[in-house]
């Protein structure tokens, strides 16, 4: 979308923005919680005696939450509403982060940082189903997109975090910042309305209709009529909440199969290996020095964020399904570069691992990270959206758990080269897997795809 565009919608619908902005939130809260801990952890090990095993519990503890916070936000979204499970994240969210800052030992923290978890599977869930619900559909995927820019925004605020305080070694400090953000975004959920398709669904189309005169105040009378008309229509098919074997019918199992599949892929891509463990990935590459490790980290954080502004470009433009191609090629060639870089030990060797993180990160950014989030707030019909985002994002976060957990065993076990060989591996498979199936959803409103899929069944 041109820069001119963009100024337009926010001069005529500050409602709008202030809506995104306030979800978006909650995507910079789930970055800085995730990535904090990378810059932390050496100093927790100082503080408390941690094993090799509970570093990876400590770490892992937050995708594991996360996979019970999207459980609970699939029973609340559908029955309370968008709104009031995002309250409820962002408390959790300042509560957790509160006791983690203050932590006596390695067990309490590693139960707040469940509890964060919660909070970030909750809202990861609900954050980016309440921006698709409010957003017009030819600006829904740079909107969307905008979830996963504040991810990267708190990674990297996160690493800025850990590297302003590694000097003191304050860990407690480090942590303890998330709980600002936290209520920011407590008190803008607050202000927000609820979406008018989650309104409209619940008898409340007046109210509905309401808000989005507000969101959308170009919009003739007409056209309000025509977005409540279309999502009474896509409602109309199932009126109670759907069995989960509805999941496995014949034109929705493609749907439900591709959106748990793609976030696999984008996990065992090896991108948390990275942000969770990037100094000791350059460690093990061949650096030395804490500082180059921790600049070299900052660095990641901020090509994460500069190549997710380009998705938000690419995926209105190039499309989601050709944006997905070329992101696993890109990723897949980083990481053999990485691969064969520390196979090959030489000199340079650590310079070119470094090339190919970046490249890797780049790829990512651009394609890997935005898209699996788009893709499940897009393809799932409105009744059966909140279980399909679910069991995609309980995908996401388990194998998020997964990577989390194993990688400190994998690099102490099999070494490096052997663990980039394997995230090689992964992305390759995802060029085949998004050659054969990734849909193109780009311009399409949210209750077409939805009549694309009912056809299918
Ligand atoms: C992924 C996260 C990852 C982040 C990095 C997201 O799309 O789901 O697991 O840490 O991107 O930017």
């Amino acid at each position: 979308m041109p820069a001119s565009r963009l100024r337009l919608i926010m001069r005529r619908k500050p409602m709008l923005i202030a809506i995104v902005i306030v979800a978006a939130l909650f995507g910079m809260l789930f970055g800085f919680d995730q990535g904090v801990i990378s810059g932390a952890l050496p100093f927790i090990k100082q503080d408390f005696t941690v094993t090799a095993f509970m570093e990876g519990v400590i770490t892992s503890a937050v995708p594991l939450g996360a996979v019970a916070g999207t459980l609970l936000a699939m029973v609340t979204t559908d029955r309370y509403g968008r709104k009031p499970m995002l309250i409820l994240g962002a408390v959790i969210f300042l509560v957790g982060s509160l006791i983690s800052a203050f932590a006596f030992n390695q067990y309490v923290l590693t139960l707040a940082r469940l509890l964060i978890g919660v909070g970030i599977g909750a809202s990861a869930m609900t954050a980016p189903m309440f921006l698709a619900e409010v957003a017009p559909a030819r600006i829904r995927g740079t909107i969307v997109s905008a979830f996963q820019l504040m991810i990267t925004i708190g990674i990297m605020i996160s690493y800025m975090s850990d590297a302003a305080f590694g000097g003191s070694g304050d860990w407690r400090w480090m942590i303890g910042v998330g709980v600002f953000p936290s209520i920011i975004a407590l008190v803008g959920i607050l202000l927000s309305p609820e979406t008018p398709r989650w309104l409209t669904l619940n008898s409340n189309a007046d109210k509905a209709r309401d808000i989005i005169v507000k969101l959308q105040p170009e919009s003739s009378d007409a056209e309000v009529d025509q977005i409540i008309a279309e999502i009474k229509e896509s409602a109309k098919d199932e009126e109670a909440a759907p069995a989960w074997s509805t999941f496995l019918k014949k034109g929705i199992l493609p749907v439900t199969s591709f959106a748990m599949i793609v976030f696999v892929l984008q996990q065992l891509s090896g991108i948390n290996a990275i942000i969770y463990y990037a100094p000791e990935i350059f460690k093990n590459a061949g650096f030395s020095g804490t500082t180059t490790d921790l600049l070299a980290t900052v660095g990641i954080g901020v090509v994460n964020v500069a190549l997710t502004v380009v998705a938000m470009y690419l995926v209105e433009s190039m499309g989601r399904r050709k944006l997905l191609i070329m992101g696993f090629f890109g990723t897949a060639a980083s990481m053999a570069l990485v691969t064969v870089a520390t196979m090959m030990d030489i000199a340079a060797t650590p310079y070119l691992a470094m090339i190919g993180i970046f490249a890797f990160i780049a790829f990512f950014a651009v394609s890997l990270g935005p898209l699996p989030w788009l893709y499940m707030s897009e393809l799932f019909p409105l009744r059966l959206r909140p279980r399909g985002m679910a069991l995609a994002s309980i995908a996401n976060w388990f194998f998020n758990f997964i990577v989390a957990l194993l990688f400190p065993e994998l690099l102490a076990g099999i070494g490096i080269v052997g663990t980039f060989a394997i995230f090689t591996g992964f992305c390759v498979i995802g060029i085949f897997y998004a050659i054969a199936v990734a849909p193109e959803t780009k311009g399409v409103t949210l209750e077409e795809i939805e009549q694309r899929t009912v056809a299918a069944d």
